[in-house]
């Protein structure tokens, strides 16, 4: 059987899913998106996801043209139409059709799809060693101009990043911000421990508000971590204990080298193998329910 996508009301076979070429999510990255996974038949925190995709159409003043309640359906139906317990969603709304000048007022409709695929796992061995990882010259967009918290179909600034990386062979790389402060990965969200303290970067910094970010600091406080969002440099990422990467894809994942520093002893730290462990736990028993 053929992949099944949602778009704009019905389910259709993938050759089908075709959007037009005056769409303002390809004109112009004008739209706002989701990345959603689902574990052993349950949708991780699906209404977070959902909350943010709404909160980032709000914040471009995009009306998204149903409920987040409806959404949710969406998402539930393109699941079972593809028989996945297992799996990575892309839920896309677009500004839609408009004409070829900026103004999102020539968009009468927004564009809504929804993909629901098996989802590729990154290799065993960077849970089991750790990654190696660089800082890139790219700095983060600034809030400023456009808020890293709006999880906007404009990705350039991280593909931008994540070039670097690949230069490098690296998997990710550390995004700075314009003062020079660790804002975040190009697609992950940061981590380090220091002095026993877990530490974060502030999103008004310039940082997604990650799910997997949110859920891991609550996993910390119950067990008994403490966590908190602190401004923090290079100096701090080559002098921390230990450090880690967090997103829907990637999960909890351990860093153990960046720009050639070696992180901690060099494997993948205590507390980071303890919070991989309880996100592995917390993913397989919390969500909704697929069917
Ligand atoms: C730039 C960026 N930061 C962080 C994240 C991690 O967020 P989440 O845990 O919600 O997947 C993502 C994932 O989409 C991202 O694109």
């Amino acid at each position: 059987m053929g992949l099944k996508i949602y778009l704009d009301g019905k389910l259709v076979n993938k050759e089908d899913a075709k959007i037009s070429v005056f769409d303002h999510g390809l004109l112009y990255g004008d739209g706002v998106f989701e990345g959603i996974r689902a574990y052993n038949g349950k949708v991780f925190r699906l209404a977070e996801h959902l909350d943010r995709l709404y909160n980032s159409a709000k914040a471009i003043n995009l009306c998204i043209p149903f409920p987040a309640e409806e959404m949710e359906q969406v998402v539930l139906k393109t699941l079972r139409a593809n028989k996945l317990r297992d799996g990575y969603i892309r839920l896309v709304v677009t500004r839609g059709v408009g004409d070829l000048g900026l103004d999102p007022r020539k968009c009468p409709k927004p564009t809504v799809f929804c993909i629901a695929g098996k989802i590729s796992l990154y290799p065993e061995e960077f849970y089991r060693l750790g990654l190696t990882i660089v800082t890139a010259s790219t700095r983060k967009n600034i809030p400023e101009a456009l808020s890293p918290r709006i999880k906007s179909l404009n990705y350039l600034n991280s593909i931008l990043g994540k070039m670097e990386a690949t230069l490098q062979n690296a998997p990710e790389a550390i995004m700075l911000t314009k003062d020079g402060y660790v804002a975040e990965c190009t697609g992950d969200n940061i981590f380090i421990l220091k002095d026993k303290i877990l530490k974060t970067p502030p999103t008004y910094l310039g940082a997604l508000e990650g799910v997997t970010r949110k859920a891991v600091m609550e996993l910390a406080t119950r067990n008994k971590i403490v966590c908190q969002e602190e401004v923090f440099t290079r100096y701090d990422l080559f002098t921390a204990e230990e450090c880690f990467l967090t997103g829907t894809a990637a999960e909890v994942v351990p860093v153990v080298r960046i720009d050639g520093r070696v992180i901690g002893n060099g494997h993948p730290g205590k507390t980071t193998l303890k919070l991989i462990a309880e996100f592995k736990k917390l993913t397989a028993n919390e969500g909704t329910e697929i069917y």
